[in-house]
């Protein structure tokens, strides 16, 4: 999203402004160009010539520097931006923005700048919470100026609050959100993924499981947001962290993944049923932890079957696009195809879980798509990224059809 993406960042004085200049090397390798636009106050804190050096152009602070194409000709560098990012932004710059005033290099570059505008609020809580900032922040978000929420935290003035600047990784995740919201080909599409296994329990401290990890499904939750869409991850326990700005909702059993989906169901337009299905249930769980048992006897659990999610999601499909997954180990063309028929799907992705860099825990997979007209397409060894990836392509395409 932000490759090819030319950004103005604008800096104001704050403490906060040495996390900037690591932001700023980071879009850059992310493909982005930038230029950046100090102010006076800002320019106190960090020398313009290290902004210069980091994002490759000459850093522009007044109004009234060398005649260039981008310091003089204000008007030039606001309409340069696909995006303009103020970061940090101080209670000073937000409340000239929310006047109009243009009284230095940045605050007239923004009043002149056409294109969106995103802001990132640092400074001290009191400052934060005063109702001055808040009127100014309520008067921009009402602009159509999207503003980042700062982060709570301990503060360089020694108190504890919100004010914050967000971690330079949460500001380019909250970037591409922004982008892809307003540009990605799956935006205003909802899409319900499931990911990781479900466990059954059998006593209060132990379960039936799996060896799901959750990295493929959290791998597609991560691309479809990347897109655009608005996503939730019905999820098994999993060591991974959920990707920003999913909704999230941590299931444990079988019965509670499929309660879940059925309560997103009615409102979904895609769904990608990546999760490893406990399929089979302890009968009865134990009250208290099992002991020891005798080792002559041995001990037997009986276990129940346990609902099939993806076959009921199929039963009652209406406008939605179903995605399954076959984890095979035997026959996988055959089982795969028989699954797409059973439950009703639009797509199956099916991988052997028994070859080398494919299926449980791995960070590559290899996979093969099959649709309900027969077709395959089998994919090479990649990473479940990349997947991820082709496999929104994939369903992309079909859905237009
Ligand atoms: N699935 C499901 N509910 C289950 C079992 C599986 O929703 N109780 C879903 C999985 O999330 C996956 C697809 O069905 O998308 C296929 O899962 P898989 O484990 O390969 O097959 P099963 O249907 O369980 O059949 P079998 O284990 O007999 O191969």
């Amino acid at each position: 999203m932000l490759n090819g993406k030319k950004i103005v960042v604008g800096v104001t004085g704050g403490i906060a402004i040495y996390k900037v200049v690591d932001l700023v090397s980071k879009l850059r390798k992310q493909g982005a160009e930038v230029r950046v636009v100090m102010t006076e106050h800002a320019a106190k804190f960090v020398s313009p010539l290290l902004f210069a050096e980091i994002s490759g152009h000459k850093c522009a602070v007044s109004m009234w520097d060398g005649r260039d194409e981008f310091t003089v000709e204000h008007i030039a560098l606001a309409n340069w931006g696909d995006l303009f990012l103020v970061a940090p932004a101080t209670a000073n710059i937000l409340a000239k923005m929310a006047c109009g005033l243009a009284d230095d290099l940045l605050s007239t570059v923004l009043l002149a700048a056409p294109c969106p505008i995103i802001v990132c609020p640092a400074m001290n809580t009191g400052m934060y919470e005063n109702a001055a900032t808040q009127e100014n922040l309520n008067v921009l978000r009402r602009r159509g100026i999207s503003v980042m929420e700062p982060a709570s935290g301990e503060l360089a003035c020694g108190t504890s609050g919100a004010g914050r600047l967000p971690e330079v990784t949460e500001i380019i995740a909250y970037l591409e959100r922004f982008l892809a919201k307003r540009e990605g080909d799956m935006r205003g599409l909802k899409v319900l993924v499931t990911a990781a296994g479900t466990r059954e329990p059998i006593d209060p401290v132990r379960f039936v499981g799996n060896r799901s990890s959750g990295k493929m499904g959290y791998s597609v939750a991560r691309q479809a947001l990347l897109r655009g869409a608005d996503v939730t991850l019905v999820t098994g326990p999993s060591a991974l962290t959920p990707p920003p700005y999913a909704k999230v909702i941590p299931v444990e059993t079988t019965k509670q993944m499929l309660d879940a989906c059925l309560k997103e169901y009615p409102d979904v337009d895609i769904v990608i049923k990546a999760a490893a299905v406990a399929d089979f249930k302890p009968r009865s769980v134990a009250d208290q932890k099992i002991k020891k048992i005798n080792p002559e006897e041995g001990m037997t659990i009986a276990m129940d079957q346990n609902p099939d999610i993806l076959k009921t999601l199929g039963g009652m499909k209406k406008q939605q696009f179903l995605v399954g997954f076959a984890a095979e180990t035997q026959n996988l063309l055959e089982n795969a195809a028989n699954k797409v028929k059973k439950k009703n799907l639009d797509m199956i992705v099916a991988n052997d879980v028994s070859l080398k860099g494919a299926g449980f825990n791995t960070d590559t997979n290899i996979v093969k798509f099959l649709y309900p007209d027969g077709t395959v397409e089998a994919l090479e060894l990649l990473s479940k990224d990349m997947v991820a990836s082709i496999l929104l392509d994939r369903v992309m395409e079909k859905r237009k059809k």
